[in-house]
């Protein structure tokens, strides 16, 4: 049997790295097998794209760069990952995927590139596929920002390129996300992250239930 293609998404430091965690553990509780990927960088050549996207100075490239950057990492990570594992009957939970492109490469800059040019590149590097969840985790940038330059403080190699935009590009994003939900209500659900993550984690576990049934 076929697995299932779940989604997180939402700003920088609205909880995505530590919710995906959990409902992989649900999701094991529930004897499924599942892993857990992310965007940018869910493969070995992945890894090297990332690093290009998410470190360094922000305006090294402009949107239209960076939105091909994404696509192809996202159809490497498709081909090589995100197929194979589903067609095994296993649950991908991804670390983000294309909605983010829409939210930062569109809506962040404010339009700057075109949507049909993100809709067009979507058909080429993904197709007719999409998630059966996506999870839109829905945060006030400031909070999730304090939250991501706390958490920058204990690592290595700082992937701060995109926190080191001003607060009307994230406010931009997270509007943006909110427009993708409106329009795709079957696909999305949106979640308000301004909670425990004991709370948020259960508000994930209940619409996996009524989506998904497990
Ligand atoms: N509900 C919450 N309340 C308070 N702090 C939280 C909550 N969820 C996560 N955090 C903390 O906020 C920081 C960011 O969380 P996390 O890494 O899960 O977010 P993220 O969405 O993956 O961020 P990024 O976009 O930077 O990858 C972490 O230090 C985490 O421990
Ligand atoms: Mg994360």
């Amino acid at each position: 049997m076929q697995g299932k293609f779940i989604t997180f998404e939402g700003g920088e430091g609205t909880g995505k790295s530590t919710q995906i965690k959990l409902l992989a553990e649900y999701i094991k509780q529930k004897g499924k097998n599942t892993i857990i990927t992310k965007e940018p960088g869910g493969t070995e050549v992945g890894q090297e794209i990332r690093r290009l996207l998410v470190c360094g100075d922000k305006d090294k490239f402009d949107a239209l760069a960076e939105a091909l950057l994404y696509f192809a990492d996202r159809h490497v990570h498709l081909v090589q990952k995100i197929w194979p594992e589903i067609a095994k009957g296993t649950w991908v939970l991804s670390d983000r995927f294309a909605d983010s492109t829409m939210a930062y490469q569109y809506y962040g800059y404010n339009k700057r590139l075109s949507k049909k040019i993100i809709k067009d590149l979507y058909k080429i590097a993904v197709g007719n596929f999409e998630p059966d969840l996506t999870i839109v985790l829905d945060l006030d940038p400031k909070i999730g920002l304090a939250r991501s330059f706390n958490k920058a403080k204990t690592m290595d190699v700082k992937e701060l390129r995109f926190e080191k935009r001003e607060l009307e590009f994230h406010n931009n994003m997270r509007k943006g996300f909110l427009m993708i939900a409106k329009q795709e209500p079957k696909r999305c659900a949106v979640l308000d992250a301004n909670k425990t993550i004991e709370e948020l984690h259960s508000d994930i576990v209940k619409v996996v239930q009524e989506r998904l049934g497990l």
